[in-house]
């Protein structure tokens, strides 16, 4: 093996949000709301892997095939001894398609806040390139964070943030995002970011309510949770997933539905639903390509190329950070 490769392992200790508070606090509000991170325990993470191969989420397949399409044009883009790094990396499937294409990269860097599931990843993929060193690092990507020390090749940082999750940020947070990635990655930094783009409402519609009712155990799997991990008493069957997209907001809008008007118990605590009052579970933000590098430019990154599919599904973003970022934390508050 050469010197430097093989797999370092930091683990900054992410803080999880308290599932219990969220949604205590979530189901008081007028507009009962919880946040869609909570959406992915073990069984919501399984079930999302079960999306992603559907027939009617294009999403997954599609960003696959660009990157596969213009992997050549990308690593030329971004030039030898890169340090990748890969903000909610999972089994760093796609990340897989940039190292095979890329000109003697110095280091890979997953970023994950599930800790085992990383340190699995990582492992994994540095057997599989064993010349490449890993650096794998366990935060939450979300809050801002220091890297450790990487290895220097001379390169840049290139930040890889694919699967469309930043339109799963309200475009406030998604701006604050981009523009900690541009502190981050720091001057010369770059960013590779996949974009669901805006398209007919049919197509999204039946993206977000497959034929086999995927997605709607996916949401549904929420309450699920919420009965197990706090002692709630849901009544589940009197519940139903509701997604569509709102053309006006640009966005896939994803609720929970009563479909009675009843009361259920979690953490000791009583609950009131109305017949057809809505839980807000996720929003899936859609971006034409202008749009999203008018959002990029106010992150203090210039846009450089955007790579879409022949049907124009999809977009993979290529950004250069300004350098004017500056020191300091951007919250992604709400
Ligand atoms: C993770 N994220 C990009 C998915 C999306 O399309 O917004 C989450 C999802 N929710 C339901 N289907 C997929």
């Amino acid at each position: 093996m050469p010197d430097g490769a093989g797999l370092d392992f930091f683990d900054l200790s992410p803080s999880e949000e308290s599932f219990r508070e969220a949604v205590l606090a979530g189901l008081a509000r007028s507009r009962k709301a919880i946040p869609c991170k909570f959406l992915y325990d073990r069984r919501g993470s399984a079930l999302f892997e079960e999306i992603c191969r559907l027939p009617e989420y294009y999403p997954t397949r599609t960003e696959i095939g660009i990157l596969e399409e213009n992997a050549r044009r990308i690593a030329g883009r971004i030039g030898p001894c890169c340090r990748l790094i890969d903000f909610g990396s999972g089994e760093s499937r796609k990340a897989r398609i940039l190292l095979e294409a890329l000109e003697d990269p110095a280091g890979y860097v997953p970023v994950d806040i599930s800790r085992d599931h990383l340190f699995e990843a990582a492992a994994n993929l540095a057997e599989d390139f064993p010349a490449l060193p890993v650096v794998a690092l366990c935060a939450d990507y979300t809050r801002p964070f220091v890297l450790p020390p990487l290895p220097d090749g001379g390169g840049k940082n290139v930040g890889f943030f694919p699967g469309s999750t930043i339109g799963n940020f309200e475009p406030k947070a998604a701006e604050a995002f981009l523009l900690n990635c541009a502190r981050l990655l720091g001057s010369g930094g770059e960013m590779l970011v996949g974009v669901d783009l805006k398209k007919e409402k049919p197509l999204l519609d039946a993206a977000y309510n497959d034929g086999s009712g995927v997605t709607a155990l996916f949401n549904l799997n929420l309450l699920h949770r919420i009965n197990r991990e706090l002692d709630g008493d849901l009544d589940i069957a009197q519940f139903r997933h509701v997604a569509f997209y709102n053309p006006a907001m640009g966005r896939v809008e994803i609720y929970i539905e009563s479909l009675a008007e009843q009361e259920a118990r979690i953490a000791g605590r009583r609950f009131h639903f109305d017949c057809g009052e809505l839980i807000h579970t996720e929003y899936s933000y859609k971006y034409a390509i202008p749009e999203f590098q008018r959002l990029a430019k106010r992150a203090h990154f210039t846009p450089v190329e955007a790579w879409t599919d022949t049907k124009n599904l999809f977009s993979v973003h290529y950004l250069r950070a300004n350098g004017s970022a500056g020191d300091g934390f951007a919250g992604f508050g709400e």
